[in-house]
């Protein structure tokens, strides 16, 4: 762990958030392994650090294990310690059973406890100090997601002269649930270290700027509120929305690619060619509202609205966060909706849910995106759901449904898509058929329509506004 302090204060550009891009694995032979991270997080950064020669300062998602940094694809990886104490009370407890729920509506109940609180303190301390020794004189830093909320007021104490952005990647939640939380004051002020706060959407921003008078006693002016720092000087804080993206180009560029045509086909064909093919892409979370659509999908096969082998759903859910007891307990249910789905109505050799508890690379995501007719995307709650805007920039050939739950924050972008209230299950069968029975014309129209908003509003489009923001607050 001393690898941080190596006196290696010279980057001007520094990203620091809970996970690295890279995952280290030790497979059962002992072989060291790294893997791509999962999450939209990584998804969205990758392509901006790889064209900046800055640093990415995250734990490596090993326990007790932090190589000394390292350079990897044009960056320098600084790995952050944590020991399993540290993760099941900081990354599985507090970010992940407090946080995580609290922030997505509640959909489940967050648990609350001092002895999580206290290790989330620790450990953003370890961050903001990591980040104090990487970055060089007036750098900036950007600090990333809800694990880390105090590190901006941290790092600011210690380095007052760095520009500090915070870019929040989940929902920020309506204030009357906010405020349950204990600590709710302290992530305020952790916040206010930061000169620019960025959310996903308007409404985010809103509620924070409304916590910072209720909490803090300070007064917005429009989307900025003033604060003093610890030298008595005034500085000012803004808090604006930046709707986050994909690499569209790279992942048109790669769907229209031969390799992806071709696997696309195969994969068709090792499908049987059914008439319909349904997909959904997920992080096996209980926020992404898989269950809801595997109900939907239940009860149009009930009804004869779809049968199989003429109708297939392709359910790929990564498996994410597998020690949370909400997770082991969603793992659980879905799979045992699966199986009686299967068990009812599947045939021999053709099952009518293909469901893969599995992660894919980017080139056989982009295949299945090809492959589907109806996507769906039918979040509880979703800050944004990249899944979404990677599947409309897959459709080179303006074929496909995108059905689009309203509470992600790709929902305010992608108006041409299928909307729907997941908690209605009546309106969900019904957005599906007839998504599955679209004119192709009009189904062209719309994914054209969408396709011209991820190609505007991509992910450099993102980070360039985020950070010319941040460049011109405290100028
Ligand atoms: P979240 O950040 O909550 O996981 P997003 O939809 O914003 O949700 O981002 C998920 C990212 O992870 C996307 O880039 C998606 O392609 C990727 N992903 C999701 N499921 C898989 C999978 N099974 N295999 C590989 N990548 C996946
Ligand atoms: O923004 C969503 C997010 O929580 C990221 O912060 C995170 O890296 C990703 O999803 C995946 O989750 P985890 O890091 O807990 O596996």
């Amino acid at each position: 762990g001393s690898s941080i302090a190596a006196g290696t204060a010279d980057r001007d550009f520094v990203v620091v958030a809970n996970r690295l891009p890279v995952d280290r694995v030790v497979r059962p032979d002992g072989e060291v392994e790294w893997r791509r991270s999962p999450g939209g997080l990584v998804t969205a950064l990758e392509p901006i650090m790889q064209s900046r020669d800055g640093a990415w300062i995250g734990w490596s998602g090993d326990v007790d294990h932090a190589p000394e940094p390292f350079e990897s694809d044009g960056m320098l990886l600084h790995a952050v310690p944590l020991s399993s104490k540290e993760v099941a009370r900081y990354y599985e407890g507090f970010s992940n059973a407090t946080l995580w729920p609290l922030y997505h509506d509640a959909v489940a109940p967050p648990e609350f406890h001092r002895s999580w609180w206290d290790t989330y303190v620790t450990v953003n301390r370890r961050f903001a100090e990591a980040a104090a020794a990487v970055a060089g004189q007036n750098a900036v830093v950007w600090i990333q997601d809800y694990q880390l909320q105090l590190v901006p007021a941290m790092l600011r104490a210690q380095r007052p002269d760095l520009r500090i952005g915070f870019f929040l990647h989940i929902p920020f939640p309506p204030t009357e649930l906010f405020m349950q939380l204990p600590w709710r004051t302290r992530i305020v002020e952790g916040l206010l270290g930061a000169d620019l706060i960025g959310f996903q959407l308007p409404g985010g921003a809103a509620n924070f700027l409304r916590l910072a008078r209720q909490l803090c006693g300070l007064q917005p002016h429009g989307r900025t509120v003033e604060v003093t720092d610890a030298d008595g000087e005034p500085r000012v804080v803004r808090a604006e929305a930046f709707p986050i993206s994909i690499d569209t180009k790279g992942m048109s560029d790669l769907s229209a690619s031969p390799e992806v045509v071709q696997r696309a086909k195969e994969l068709y064909s090792e499908l049987g060619e059914p008439k319909h093919v349904l997909l959904g892409v997920d992080r096996l979370d209980y926020t992404k509202g898989i269950s809801t659509r595997l109900q939907a999908y239940r009860e149009l096969l009930e009804d004869s609205s779809i049968t199989v082998p003429d109708t297939v759903l392709i359910q790929v859910a990564t498996p994410s966060r597998e020690r949370v007891e909400h997770y082991k307990a969603l793992r659980n249910r879905i799979e045992l909706q699966v199986g009686r789905i299967n068990g009812d109505f599947g045939t021999l050799g053709h099952p009518a849910v293909q469901y893969l508890h599995q992660s894919y690379g980017r080139d056989e995501l982009c295949a299945l995106y090809r492959v589907a007719d109806v996507m769906l995307v039918t979040p509880l709650r979703d800050g944004m759901n990249l899944v979404a805007k990677e599947y409309v920039a897959a459709r080179t050939d303006h074929g496909g449904a995108l059905v689009l739950s309203e509470f992600t924050g790709a929902a305010a972008e992608l108006r041409q898509a299928y909307q729907v209230n997941p908690h209605d299950i009546t309106h969900l069968k019904e957005t599906i058929v007839a998504a599955l029975n679209q004119d192709p014309a009009e189904g062209a129209r719309r994914m054209r329509a969408m396709r011209r908003h991820v190609t505007s509003h991509d992910v450099n489009h993102w980070a360039a506004s985020f950070l010319d923001s941040l460049r011109k607050t405290n100028a």
